[in-house]
């Protein structure tokens, strides 16, 4: 049966069948024979997600000291009909994944249609032909409850399959790079011996050249500039390993602007990877407490944390939003526990800090639920058939990554209540957490199983048109701070949805003087930590009030 994958966009390409596996190394050994007598040298990036997309084409980019290219890219993407599309699409010089950052379709379009330095391909073969393999497939954390993140697993199935495939294939001196982010010891205890049995099968006796440098790649504005222009950390498995990788990232990184940390072993660059993003979630998670600390005393914590922010010691104070999403912050704890376990085989329980705040941060967007229902019940309104719009089914500002986003747990719980939801996002075509909940992120791994009544979510679709989404919606809900939401107009919100409405504010996204202008309109409004805008609505009341009185009184005269 022919088997097809859709590209977001709605692009249908046929799955290659097996024929077209040797016509297709053929085309890659061709071209890489003209790019040795270019004296170009020949990079495997595997998995083109939102890491090995850009990074292919960052290297694809890179020059030597006379300007021109050193590199050849062959970014390689399994054939499957989720992930298929990549392959064809990058070919024709477009960029995988939505962001605000310009330099992204400029780079992509540069490399492959211009410099014709990078190539997509779904053939492992393609691995044959490496002198350096990047790896950036996923290695994820499989939660089994909600909020419990001890309750949990690495799941190594797509990394463990890609090292067995690239020892399969690789010759002896191939650098095989891995930037995926791993449970501590990966590189070493797991990576290492996959490989070297492989190389025992193929006859080969010499020891793989191993290495890893984790991304610290933010999609969003400066995507290419975070992968790019930015500090690097990186170890190999042994002296010539490391010499290799210090070599690679050199020549692709602005390493003279940013050094290059290179650490002794590879299990402290995978271990700086875990804490650095343990940190991040930790001071997130800390400030889920203050949250509800300033929403029950009056307190707007944004302000407090604007304050807090001028001491230089305190300028990473952030404010957490509706639940911490994208990928890396909810699982990276996870590996380290999972590690400290099942590769170094201790029984006892050093974690206190990192888990309790992933299993905060994993439950934070519940809250938003209760501020939603709160909200309509001051207005009279039950929660069970409002109608609640959704803005933002992004993790973050201004990029389409839906992975783990906060929106998607207000979007299940309030439908659990019974409400019905609508959604818009101008970076998200299609949120496949729903669409496809029954298989994506992978058959039972949607966080639809935590919850009920959750059949009808397959049909949700991302309204573009904010207008359209907006009318006649009983509660919005304001949960990501893309740019098209920052100074969106009361008085024109409550015109499109045709009346008041119920605000509610995750992301410090109002400022006063739009929180006064709803309650003018007969809106309430709600906010995660913005506990001040009681006072706001009892200044309006009061100011409504004086303003009838003077009515009355004016009349009676
Ligand atoms: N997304 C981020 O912002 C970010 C930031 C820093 C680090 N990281 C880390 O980088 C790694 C990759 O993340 P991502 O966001 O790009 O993930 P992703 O899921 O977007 O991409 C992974 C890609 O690898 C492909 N793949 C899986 N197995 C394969 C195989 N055998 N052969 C070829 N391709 C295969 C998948 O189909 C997918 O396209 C993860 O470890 C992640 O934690 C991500």
């Amino acid at each position: 049966m022919t088997q097809y994958s859709m590209s977001p966009t709605g692009v249908k390409f046929q799955l290659p069948t097996p024929k077209d596996y040797s016509k297709e190394f053929e085309r890659l050994k061709k071209v890489v024979a003209e790019q040795r007598v270019l004296e170009r040298e020949i990079v495997v990036v595997m998995g083109l997600g939102f890491v090995g997309s850009v990074m292919a084409a960052i290297v694809a980019d890179a020059q030597d000291e006379k300007g021109h290219p050193s590199k050849f890219v062959i970014g390689m993407q399994r054939p499957s009909t989720r992930s298929f599309w990549k392959i064809p699409l990058l070919n024709l010089g477009i960029p995988l994944v939505s962001s605000e950052d310009p330099e992204v379709p400029l780079l992509i379009e540069r490399c492959v249609n211009e410099k014709k330095t990078l190539t997509a391909t779904y053939t492992y073969e393609a691995l044959k032909l490496a002198d350096v393999v990047v790896v950036d497939v996923q290695c994820d954390y499989f939660k089994e409850s909600l909020g419990n993140v001890r309750e949990g697993r690495a799941d190594m199935e797509a990394l463990e399959e890609s090292l067995e495939i690239i020892g399969q294939h690789i010759s002896p001196e191939t650098l095989v790079l891995i930037e995926t982010t791993v449970a501590p010891g990966t590189t070493e205890q797991v990576a290492y011996p996959i490989i070297k049995k492989m190389f025992k099968k193929r006859g080969i006796e010499s020891d793989p050249l191993l290495a890893h440098s984790f991304e610290r790649v933010m999609p969003g504005k400066n995507y290419v500039a975070s992968i790019r222009d930015f500090w690097r950390v990186c170890s190999g498995v042994n002296e010539e390993a490391t010499r290799r990788v210090v070599k690679f990232l050199k020549e692709v990184i602005n390493t003279e602007k940013y050094p290059l940390t290179v650490l002794d072993r590879p299990i402290e660059s995978e271990t700086a990877k875990i804490v650095e993003n343990s940190f991040r979630a930790t001071i997130l998670a800390f400030l889920d407490e203050w949250s509800l600390f300033a929403e029950r005393n009056g307190v707007d914590l944004i302000k407090v944390i604007q304050a807090i922010k001028v001491r230089p010691t305190h300028s990473n104070i952030i404010f957490p939003g509706p639940g911490i999403g994208g990928y890396c912050l909810p699982k990276d704890g996870g590996l380290g526990l999972w590690a400290y376990r099942h590769i170094h085989g201790f029984e006892d329980e050093i974690f206190k800090i990192t888990p309790m705040a992933i299993d905060i941060n994993d439950t934070r967007s519940l809250h938003v639920a209760q501020l939603t229902r709160d909200a309509l019940r001051n207005m009279g309104r039950p929660i069970a058939s409002a109608e609640v719009l959704v803005l933002g089914a992004s993790y973050r500002e201004d990029v389409g990554d839906t992975r783990y986003s906060g929106s998607e747990l207000i979007v299940r719980r309030l439908t659990e209540m019974g409400a019905e939801l609508r959604v818009h996002d101008p970076y998200v075509l299609h949120w496949w957490e729903f669409e496809k909940q029954d298989e994506y992120p992978a058959s039972s791994h949607s966080l639809k199983r935590f919850f009920r009544g959750q059949e009808k979510l397959k049909d949700l679709r991302v309204e573009q048109d904010l207008k359209k989404a907006l009318h006649g919606a009983d509660a919005v809900i304001l949960t990501v701070r893309h740019k098209h939401y920052l100074n969106l107009d009361p008085d024109e919100v409550v015109e499109n949805t045709g009346g008041p409405i119920a605000v509610i504010d995750c992301f410090g996204i109002l400022d006063d003087e739009k929180i006064r202008r709803y309650f003018e309109l007969g809106c309430e409004v709600k906010g995660l930590g913005r506990g001040h805008v009681k006072r706001i609505k009892d200044q309006v009341r009061e100011e409504s009030r004086m303003q009838n009185e003077k009515c009355k009184l004016q009349n009676a005269k």
